[in-house]
């Protein structure tokens, strides 16, 4: 049997008869469903006839008998919009061959074959960028989750592993460069201006780790010795006139080669990395076997037209994939509910990596940011899933932030319980003893359980219960001792109302107040729906730092004095922790505000501590302007809709910036001297440039929420001034949110600088589609007719439309229009692009979280779109449990 059944529903029962014609929804996929595949391909050898508009491909498949399964006399290849042109076994044509959907079913009777099987494609009409398709007169794949069913028939999941021989014949001209998964092993001419190059890799893999690239391609070749003395030759292949910007990515690469090297003791096994740059692509990379495939957003970067933040995002990424070839290839996934094993643990290893090439704290700042701004909303969301899903009908919908990064701060907390050292005799284990195999999460837990020493039994309820813990937090002072009180509630979510408690670590200090001083950090775990835990010796009434270094995703009430948080803030050495007291001292506040609660002395009160805590930020000498810039940024609109059971964007948007210009009145000239300071150490690559770049871009936000005749002159300055594209874009950013006539002036100026450069181009739209503008929105709608816009680029939609449903004014105006256009770029984009266009679905499944007005109108589109006939899977699945 398959690991495929179509006849589930969610819960479980038959079908119910229906007189609605409604369209059936597609099938539900189970986890506890799995089965073995009854058939093994040892070997499979591909010969692609290389041509935009038509691709042949011969595919043979040796298949044995699988002694682990259930046997089964019919093998089911996998297939997605093909027609088999020839159907052979051991040599012969067959015709008893049949079609079930989309997948070819095939009789084998003995117990091992030869298959072979023609296909025929057109690369240039996968709109879809899954299997293979054409980029900008180039040929690349894509098969992760399950593109190679579009290519060939093939039993398409990760747990059918092969050794791939790859022949592949085109017009030299067309196709210079010929590459694939392995090494070269032959190449030749065909004659008629035809070439051919064979590709083997010796390393068993899943076909999702395909990949196949050919096209008029340079590289940026270097090489890397690995520290048992293999030589290996990186190449990073891109179109002719980007190779001088891939000098940071083989930076990267090579120091991610290294640092694998020293702290997981993992080698690269390959004589040869190749990376390849596409501006067509789904996602951010893709680590298929010795042949990486990257969007060039992350592999692309000059200072001219680069930010720090993409320099940033490139080494993360570059570190990710090459971080996959141990934890994703030599062990990859039994199933793809397996996929927080791979992505989790490889998100968690990219995140050690970042900080150890710069800044730990910052580092972790902007992890715990990214995971509150998009995974918190997840976890509370009709979208909500444990980190190892137990259904899906779609697997691209669950590449989520839940998979990936809460995934990476489960496995992140078994290595605070276990310490560094432990954690990593528990990753030895793991990668000794499941090299070579297709791993389950449990397979994880119960390495780094043996390894590390720790028990893990109650601990495996982080990846069977989804939604974020809300913790509740008091700290009472008796005689000399103080006690901690704990209680935990892990909220229901789609299909578990009924939650246990989990263990939790956390991180604390207890400061003394008088000395500004603790005794060491300890760590508590939390593992009962309830806990006291006492410390004694405590003269005075400790203040209690918690969660240091953000040690459990969780979400936290604690109970504190204002004045605890502005100490905290100005005081507290964990820089997490010390970021957090601030966030919690503007969140605490606005939530107040907006919830009408407070009157004039409550709102001058609150606003004086946090202007107290900025001003100390602002003027503290010991901070690094880098973690300095960390500590001026607000709590995002998102964040703080968050915390609110329903929240009115309008009204959180509207006291956030009534802070921001508050404060750019109250600290207006501490903001234009560091802003100042800062310009005159701006340049450079070093961490302390860096640093004066963020602070001066934080600073301005401030500024430009005020003064705005003041901001425009300012930022205006600093964009014609920039000599680099951090500053000209947060020069840009303020801008583009003022209504001042160097806006457009500046807007057009970018523009005419780097028209035709398609990653920069995509940061114009963005800063619009972004912007604090009021006219956001309208601005949104002239840009769709844009000539430079297109539903065809990823990218350029992304930019767009993704910032634009992310910028919280303009994408709840009251009157619904935000919802609508996003409406009408789903059902636009669904026919060429599922899985880009079921990503536009979460801000409308938000619904339940809003105000009643706005929700209504959201929940009307998510309506009007599961209406619309012939919908993806993709958007289907997302619409559907968004409505449910
Ligand atoms: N495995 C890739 C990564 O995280 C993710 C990925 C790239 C992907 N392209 C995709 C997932 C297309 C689904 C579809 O590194
Ligand atoms: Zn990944």
């Amino acid at each position: 049997m398959d690991i495929v059944d179509t006849q589930a529903t969610p819960d479980g029962n038959p079908e119910m008869a229906d007189a609605a014609p409604e369209p059936k929804a597609p099938p539900l996929i189970r986890r506890e469903d799995y089965t073995p595949f009854p058939w093994l391909v040892p070997e499979i050898a591909l010969d692609f006839d290389l041509g935009l508009d038509r691709t042949r491909i011969r595919s043979a498949l040796t298949v044995q008998r699988n002694s682990a399964a259930v046997p089964n006399d019919m093998i089911r290849l996998n297939g997605d919009g093909l027609t088999p042109v020839e159907v052979k076994v051991d040599g012969e044509a067959i015709n008893d061959w049949s079609m079930d959907d989309a997948d070819l079913m095939l009789p084998l009777r003995g117990d091992s074959h030869l298959v072979e099987v023609i296909t025929e494609i057109d690369p240039s009409a996968n709109s879809q960028l899954m299997g293979l398709y054409a980029s900008n007169g180039m040929l690349c794949t894509q098969c992760e989750a399950e593109g190679f069913r579009r290519i060939t028939f093939f039993p398409d999941r990760p747990d059918v592993l092969s050794t791939y021989r790859v022949r592949m014949e085109g017009p030299k001209d067309q196709f210079p460069v010929l590459l694939s998964n392995g090494n070269c092993v032959a190449e030749g001419e065909a004659g008629n201006g035809r070439h051919w190059a064979e590709w083997h890799d010796p390393w068993r893999k899943p076909s999702y780790l395909f990949a196949l690239v050919a096209g008029d391609l340079v590289a940026n070749r270097d090489s890397f010795t690995t520290r048992s003395g293999r030589k290996v030759d990186l190449a990073i292949w891109v179109r002719e006139g980007d190779l001088e910007r891939t000098g940071h990515a083989m930076e990267s690469l090579k120091n991610s080669m290294k640092w694998d090297e020293e702290t997981f003791g993992r080698e690269y096994d390959l004589d040869l990395f190749n990376i390849v740059a596409v501006s067509d692509f789904n996602m951010g990379a893709m680590e298929n076997k010795g042949l990486n495939i990257f969007n060039t957003k992350y592999v692309l970067a000059d200072t001219e037209t680069a930010t720090d933040g993409d320099y940033d995002a490139i080494e993360g990424v570059i570190g990710h994939e090459y971080f996959h070839n141990w934890s994703g290839n030599r062990i990859t996934c039994r199933d793809w509910f397996q996929l927080s094993l791979k992505e989790g643990f490889t998100v968690l290893r990219d995140q050690l990596f970042s900080a150890d090439m710069g800044s730990e704290p910052v580092k972790r700042i902007e992890d715990v940011r990214i995971l509150r701004s998009v995974q918190f909303p997840e976890d509370s969301g009709p979208l909500a899933h444990p980190i190892r899903p137990d259904s899906y009908r779609e697997i691209s919908n669950f590449y989520t932030a839940t998979v990936y990064n809460k995934g990476a701060e489960v496995i992140r907390m078994m290595r605070t319980m276990a310490g560094p050292e432990a954690f990593r005799k528990g990753t030895d284990l793991y990668f000794d003893r499941h090299d070579g195999e297709a791993a389950t999460c449990e397979d994880f837990v119960s390495s780094i359980e043996e390894g590390a020493g720790l028990d893990l039994g109650q601990f495996r309820l982080w990846y069977s219960q989804a939604g974020t813990p809300k913790l509740s937090v008091r700290l009472d002072h008796a005689g000399e001792t103080a006690t901690l009180h704990l209680s935990q509630q892990v909220p229901a979510t789609p299909g578990q109302a009924e939650k246990k408690p989990m263990p939790i670590p956390l991180r604390i200090a207890l400061f003394d107040p008088e000395t500004g001083r603790h005794d060491g950090e300890k760590l508590v775990v939390l593992t009962e729906a309830e806990a006291n835990f006492s410390f004694d010796g405590f003269a005075r009434k400790p203040i209690l730092s918690i969660n240091r270094g953000f040690s459990a995703p969780v979400s936290i009430d604690r109970r504190i004095d204002s004045e605890d948080l502005v100490f905290l803030a100005a005081n507290d050495d964990d820089p997490f922790a010390r970021y957090e007291a601030m966030q919690d001292l503007v969140v605490g506040h606005l939530r107040e505000a907006i919830s009408g609660s407070l009157d004039q002395a409550g709102i001058s009160a609150g606003r004086a501590a946090i202007r107290k805590a900025l001003s100390a930020i602002l003027q503290d000498d010991a901070l690094d302007d880098l973690m300095r810039g960390e500590l001026m940024i607000m709590p995002s609109q998102s964040y703080l809709a968050e915390q609110m059971l329903v929240a009115d964007p309008a009204a959180i948007h509207r006291e956030r910036e009534g802070l921001k210009a508050w404060l750019a009145g109250e600290l207006g000239s501490e903001l234009l001297a560091l802003h100042d300071r800062a310009g005159s150490v701006s340049a450079g690559s070093d961490a302390a440039a860096r640093g004066a770049r963020k602070v001066r871009g934080q600073a301005l936000a401030y500024l430009a929420a005020g003064d705005a005749d003041r901001a425009a002159r300012l930022a205006s300055a600093q964009y014609d001034a920039a000599a680099n594209m951090t500053e000209r874009q947060s020069a840009l950013v303020a801008l583009a949110g003022l209504e001042v006539p160097q806006r457009a002036e500046r807007l057009k100026d970018f523009y005419d600088r780097y028209r035709g450069n398609a990653l920069v181009i995509d940061k114009w739209f963005a800063i619009q589609a972004q912007s604090l503008h009021p006219d956001a929105l309208q601005h949104v709608k002239a840009l769709a007719d844009h000539p430079d816009f297109t539903l065809r680029n990823p990218n350029r939609v992304r930019s767009l439309y993704m910032a634009f449903a992310v910028n919280p004014h303009a994408f709840h105006a009251a009157d619904g229009e935000g919802y609508r256009m996003i409406a009408d770029l789903i059902l636009a984009l669904d026919p060429i692009n599922p899985q880009t266009a079921a990503r536009f679905v979460p801000p409308l499944g938000r619904w339940r979280r809003i105000e009643p007005g706005r929700a209504e109108l959201m929940r009307a589109q998510l309506e009007r779109i599961a209406a619309a006939p012939n919908l993806s899977r993709d958007t289907h699945e997302q619409v559907s449990r968004s409505l449910g």
